[in-house]
């Protein structure tokens, strides 16, 4: 693994073994690198968790973080993404971590650049890690993939974590469903678009969106969203048993999701979020040991 730039690049085995590892590290550690190492965290764009777990995930493997804030960068002089990417290429960084608003930059900078490169999420692109995360929530909840129901549901059109979504879950043999108001569907995706009620009442994941306010074009107004469009109590009561609510956050609560069960039973928002750094720590640890850089001890109590 050179890059981790889309969920595209994955065959089903590939997968399971990151989500196994991912797995592995949460519930047993990992020993850290045992060399200097540098990661740069990239982020043209704003990030709470994903930076945020970034840096938690890098320490925890024993590297060294340069942060790095565009708004007081040279990119305020007018330095390009890739001038800013070489920069800290040449200065000895092993691993970028780059956000951009633009689809493709991060594809571009990984045929560019010789480090290694994860993609934090470009544009309406792909979210590969916020994905990676989400499948190692369903994995610790059903072990399995084949046969479940997802209902991925809402601003489908702009984003990127809807995208990695349905590449992963339809190569894990999950049965991938979308649910969206009308201006907000993508049909250059080849996923069956059914009703809310439908998607709530029939999926074993309900996984909900964020509005992406930032990438709409018109600014549409959200008047009644949760009622036609999020979850309610009421689409709660009529889930199945053991479904499960995911989303990438933040929540505009009251808005996607009602406020009440952001964090009910079903929620597993939070989870997601402790996962991210597991997550994250299984790419970087699989990019790095490609690159013939050593552990003392790779995982403790592999199975
Ligand atoms: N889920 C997610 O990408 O959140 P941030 O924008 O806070 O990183």
């Amino acid at each position: 693994m050179k890059n981790f730039v889309s969920m595209k690049h994955y065959s089903k085995h590939e997968l399971l073994q990151l989500i196994k590892l991912a797995n592995d590290i949460e519930q047993h550690g990992i020993q850290p690198f045992n060399q200097q190492l540098f990661a740069a965290n990239l982020f043209f764009e704003p990030s709470t968790r994903t930076k945020m777990s970034f840096v938690v995930a890098q320490r925890k493997l024993g590297l060294e973080v340069l942060d790095f804030m565009s708004d007081v960068s040279s990119v305020k002089k007018g330095e390009s993404v890739y001038d800013t990417a070489k920069t800290f290429e040449s200065i000895g960084a092993s691993l970028l971590v780059v956000r951009h608003p633009q689809d493709n930059v991060v594809h571009q900078l990984a045929n560019q650049i010789t480090v290694p490169i994860i993609n934090a999420g470009d544009g309406k692109g792909e979210h590969p890690t916020q994905c990676l995360l989400d499948l190692l929530t369903i994995y610790q909840e059903f072990e399995k993939f084949s046969g479940l129901k997802v209902g991925i549901i809402g601003d489908i059109k702009h984003s990127r974590v809807a995208r990695s979504n349905a590449y992963a879950l339809s190569t894990l043999g999950a049965k991938v469903y979308l649910s969206s108001k009308t201006e907000w569907q993508d049909h250059s995706l080849p996923y069956q678009y059914i009703d809310i009620d439908d998607a709530v009442e029939h999926c074993d994941v309900v996984m909900f969106l964020r509005i992406q306010h930032e990438r709409h074009e018109n600014q549409a107004s959200n008047d009644h969203y949760l009622e036609k469009y999020g979850l309610t109590a009421e689409r709660e009561k009529r889930m199945k048993p053991h479904a499960i609510i995911l989303h990438p956050a933040p929540v505009n609560r009251g808005v996607e999701i009602a406020d009440e069960l952001v964090e009910c039973n079903r929620s597993r928002i939070f989870k997601q979020m402790t996962n991210g750094v597991s997550a994250r720590m299984a790419v970087i640890y699989r990019l790095l040991e490609g690159g013939g850089i050593t552990h003392e001890k790779p995982i403790n109590q592999r199975k």
